[in-house]
Formats: C-alpha cells, structure tokens, sequence
C-alpha cells in the first residue's frame, strides 16, 4: 500500500518569532522592537491556530526538522517555547531526534536559558553574531547538551 507522502518533499517546520530587543537599521526582515511585555501566551495561540489551518497541506507527512527563526526567538520563555513544541508534537509526526533548531542573539540568551530551551525539546542553536553576517557559525546537538545542560536533563527525543 502506499504511503500517504509517497512521492511529496520532505516537510521542514519554520516557526517566526517577530520580535527583537532593537530593531537593527539594516535589517529587511519580519522583525519590530520588542513592547515591554511581549504577548507570548496570545503568539503561541495564535501560532497552532495558524498550523490547525494548514494542517491538511502536510499531507500525512512526518517532520524532517524543526526551525525557530526571527527575529529573536530566544527572547521567548523555554515555557512557551515547550508549548510549541508541544502544539506541533500533537498535530504532526515528528521522528525521534528530530533537529530542533532555536536562533539566538548574542546577550539574549545566557546559560541559564539553555537547560530551559533542552527541556522544551531544543537540540540545535544557530547564532549569528550581530555585524557579522557572514561570520554564521552552530552549535551541534551534542556540542550544546554538553555545554550547557546537566547530564539526563534534556528533553531531545520528542517521543
Ligand atoms: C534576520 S537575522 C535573524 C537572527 C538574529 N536576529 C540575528 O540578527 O542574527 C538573520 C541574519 O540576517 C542578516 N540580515 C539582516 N538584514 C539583512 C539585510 N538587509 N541584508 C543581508 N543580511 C541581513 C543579519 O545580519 C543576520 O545575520
Ligand atoms: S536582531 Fe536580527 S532580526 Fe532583529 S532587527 Fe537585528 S538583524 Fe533583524
């Protein structure tokens, strides 16, 4: 019998965080300074609402990996960051150790957060030092769980 995704591309999730803590003047992207109190919990809803509504393009396909872009998203709680994951988790097939990728600014996310962002489901950073544009380097999975998250704290398989 054939597969539901037989013969589609493979399904990438990219999920905008349209916020940072200045807006940057070279900057052409989807970006707004942050309010004094961002409205996480209203995003979030609004996020799965607006997967509730393309669910039926993915088609029975499961995800290749999982993308938080920006903006700055690392300026969300590792909270609303899990319940995103959590929202995807219910309405779509995600493979165990699906790359979950989280974009950070340097000085918006310490180590701290770190523990917070593995707990949510977070395996991968992508860090683009500001002025740099060229100058992009990731962490690896491994490289992050070892840096900055106590051993069998991380929350990486997602089921
Ligand atoms: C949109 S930012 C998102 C991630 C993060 N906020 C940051 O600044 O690294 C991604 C990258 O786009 C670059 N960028 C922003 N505006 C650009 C522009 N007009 N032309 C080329 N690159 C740009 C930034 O320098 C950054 O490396
Ligand atoms: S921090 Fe990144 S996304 Fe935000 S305004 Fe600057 S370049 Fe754009």
């Amino acid at each position: 019998m054939r597969e539901p995704s037989a013969g589609l591309p493979p399904l990438s999730l990219y999920i905008h965080i349209p916020w940072c803590v200045r807006k940057c003047p070279y900057c052409d992207f989807n970006s707004h300074n942050a309010p004094a109190s961002l409205p996480q919990t209203e995003y979030v809803d609004a996020l799965l609402r607006d997967l509730d509504q393309d669910l039926p393009l993915a088609q029975g396909r499961p995800l290749t990996s999982i993308f938080f872009g920006g903006g700055t998203p690392s300026l969300f709680t590792p909270d609303n960051v899990a319940r995103i994951l959590d929202g995807v988790a219910t309405r779509l097939e995600l493979p165990r150790g699906i790359e979950v990728t989280l974009e950070t600014n340097p000085g918006t996310v310490e180590h701290g957060p770190f523990a917070g962002y593995a707990r949510a489901g977070v395996n991968a950073l992508s860090n683009m030092p500001r002025g740099h544009p060229v100058n992009k380097y990731r962490y690896c999975a491994a490289a992050f769980r070892g840096m900055c998250v106590p051993a069998g704290a991380a929350r990486t398989q997602r089921k």
